[in-house]
């Protein structure tokens, strides 16, 4: 049976990702920073589907934090078969308001860690002439946004590294599939989350639910597509973002925030 390794498996689109998984057979490597949260996902997913499950509890914004994540695989035997870089921060508010520990933080996890483990593990899966990587990106990563800059930035990276890659190992033979995913809104923590600044007030119906995303994610990697954008009304924004220029979008995009955000404190 396949190993998964799920980054920020303790909440939101990543415990959806391992639930999908569990119920499809597939073994587990629970990663986050809450290991208690992922010893008791870990006892339930077992207990419902009796598969494996291995957590390691990690900090992705450390330095070296992916490479010691990779060797407690390596040391545990464990074979990954399929990566889900998942783990993400949002930080939303003025550039200067946010601390900038806070900006380097989202860097760090969004960019540098997801780059590091794609590399690492690829290389594993490619001696073994095989696997899949499904990479977190967002619908945000289509457009230049104010007030979510950063964000933004590190989500437009996420999708032009994965679409390079998916033809970089395809047309190398390694046997191995990127597939960059771009939700829009999903309902989770993330999307209220006091610690990332200001709150975006987003109307329910434009929300998904990270279980749609975590299947619809999953199928698309294992058909071996490049590019995944669940939900129509997120793809009819998406085909849109080709008919204006970038500062046009920035000035749409800006414009919303600008209107839909406010701070914590005055909920
Ligand atoms: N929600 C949305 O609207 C939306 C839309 C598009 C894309 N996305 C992307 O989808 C992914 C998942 O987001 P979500 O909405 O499910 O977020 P979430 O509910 O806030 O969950 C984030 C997960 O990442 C883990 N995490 C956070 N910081 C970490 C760190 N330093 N090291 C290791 N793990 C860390 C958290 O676990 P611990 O706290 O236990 O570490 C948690 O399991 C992200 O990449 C996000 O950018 C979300």
């Amino acid at each position: 049976m396949t190993t998964a390794l799920v980054t920020g498996a303790s909440d939101g689109i990543g415990l959806e990702f391992c639930k999908v998984l569990a119920s499809r057979g597939y073994h587990l490597v629970l990663v986050a920073r809450r290991e208690a949260v992922l010893n008791e996902i870990s006892a339930s997913l077992v207990a419902e589907h009796g598969i494996k499950c291995t957590v390691i509890s990690c900090d992705l914004s450390k330095a070296k934090a992916a490479q010691t994540l990779f060797k407690a695989t390596q040391k545990q035997g464990l074979e990954v078969d399929f990566l889900i870089n998942n783990a993400g921060l949002l930080h939303n508010g003025f550039f200067t308001d946010l601390s900038l520990a806070d900006q380097e933080k989202m860097m760090t996890v969004n960019m540098l860690a997801l780059t590091s483990l794609s590399h690492l593990f690829a290389n594993d899966m490619a001696s073994r002439q095989g696997g899949h990587i499904l990479n977190v990106a967002s619908l945000a990563g289509w457009m230049p946004i104010p007030n979510q800059n950063i964000y933004a930035a590190t989500k437009a990276f996420v999708l032009s590294f994965s679409q390079a890659l998916h033809d970089e190992l395809n047309a190398a033979g390694t046997g191995i599939t990127v597939t960059a995913l771009c939700p829009g809104y999903t309902a989770t923590k993330m999307m209220d989350n006091p610690d990332q600044g200001a709150k975006l007030a987003i109307p329910a119906g434009m929300m998904q639910s990270a279980s749609q995303v975590a299947e619809q994610g999953i199928d698309a990697c294992l058909k071996g597509r490049a590019l995944w954008i669940p939900g129509l009304s997120n793809r009819f924004t998406a085909a849109i973002t080709h008919l204006f220029s970038k500062m046009a979008l920035a000035k749409i995009a800006g414009s919303f925030y600008r209107k839909n955000l406010s701070q914590f404190s005055a909920q």
